[in-house]
């Protein structure tokens, strides 16, 4: 493979991953900020004709949105080959459609932004709920990587008869995907969302599925609102204390703490976004999305 692999900044620990399992070298890039804030960004390595994987998790995306313009930019006019985003995280996907009037829909409007930036987006289970495909707003070839399997073989290594439990109708697709590699059960909740961190779930019906440890599975913890209100419905049903799975730790503030008070058994994130609870790896999968695009670019 003609391919090198470039880490945005906090991404570096991903990016070895997915070098190391393509096979392929690690393109040195030098990113600081002038005193004035300003973004400064220099390649270290000739990239020409060369394809490039760019890897930048988009968790606080505003952040991270110009420092990626000038890179893709730069590798460009470099002559690189082929510039790939692999966004393992990708933000801004659910304000999907306006909630009140006059909100900006930015879900697509991030999408325009990146699109004529990049030949292809490799990203994993991104919020896919109102938009049904990524390729509806992003205008490049895009592939979705699926965590499912990931997930499932970790919670079977652990967790003796699961219960998953989605805790709203938008998870369905993710709790019913890692309940099906392993045969297990799962209920989807129904949810009300008031606030940013105002959130009511309605009660999981649990006679069905006695003896059965519940595992509650979400593609995003943001503020974990909507876990803390699942994991005291449980306690309250008298069920044992959940494992709690996100897809993504976004873990705003101090969600991550305030999840574990809440009486959570354990909290457990895939690779996507880098925290102490990010321990299911799916680089490999990643790594696989990754020479899927270039068959499709
Ligand atoms: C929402 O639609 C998502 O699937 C998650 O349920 C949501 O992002 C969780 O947010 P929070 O952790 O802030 O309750």
């Amino acid at each position: 493979m003609n391919a090198t692999v470039l880490a945005c900044p906090g991404n570096e620990q991903f990016a070895g991953r997915i070098a190391e399992e393509l096979g392929v070298s690690q393109l040195a890039v030098e990113f600081r900020q002038f005193p004035d804030g300003e973004s400064y960004v220099r390649l270290l390595d000739d990239c020409a004709g060369v394809d490039v994987f760019v890897v930048c998790t988009l968790c606080d995306p505003d952040d991270k949105f110009v420092r990626l313009a000038y890179t893709s930019t730069l590798l460009r006019e470099r002559g690189a080959g082929r510039v790939v985003l692999v966004a393992p995280y990708l933000g801004y996907m659910r304000q999907d459609r306006a909630f009140h009037d006059g909100e900006a829909v930015t879900a697509p409007m991030f999408a325009k932004l990146l699109s004529p930036l990049f030949a292809g987006l490799v990203t994993v289970d991104p919020h896919l709920h109102r938009i049904e495909h990524l390729e509806d707003v992003y205008e490049m070839p895009c592939v979705n990587v699926h965590a499912a399997p990931a997930i499932a073989s970790w919670i079977a290594d652990r967790v003796d008869r699961p219960l998953f439990v989605g805790p709203d109708v938008e998870s369905k697709q993710w709790v019913s995907a890692v309940a099906a590699e392993i045969g297990a059960p799962y209920v989807a909740l129904d949810k009300i969302r008031r606030g940013d961190r105002d959130v009511e779930v309605s009660v999981p019906q649990l006679e069905k599925y006695p003896d059965r440890t519940p595992v509650i599975v979400d593609d995003i913890i943001s503020t974990a609102r909507t876990m803390i209100e699942t994991v005291h419905h449980l306690h309250d049903l008298g069920a044992p204390p959940p494992v709690c799975v996100g897809v993504h730790a976004v873990f705003a503030g101090d969600a991550f703490a305030a999840l574990r008070g809440a009486g959570a058994a354990q909290v457990a994130t895939t690779t996507t976004i880098a925290h102490e609870a990010s321990v299911i790896d799916v680089a490999g999968m990643v790594s696989d999305g990754c020479r899927a695009i270039l068959e499709r670019t």
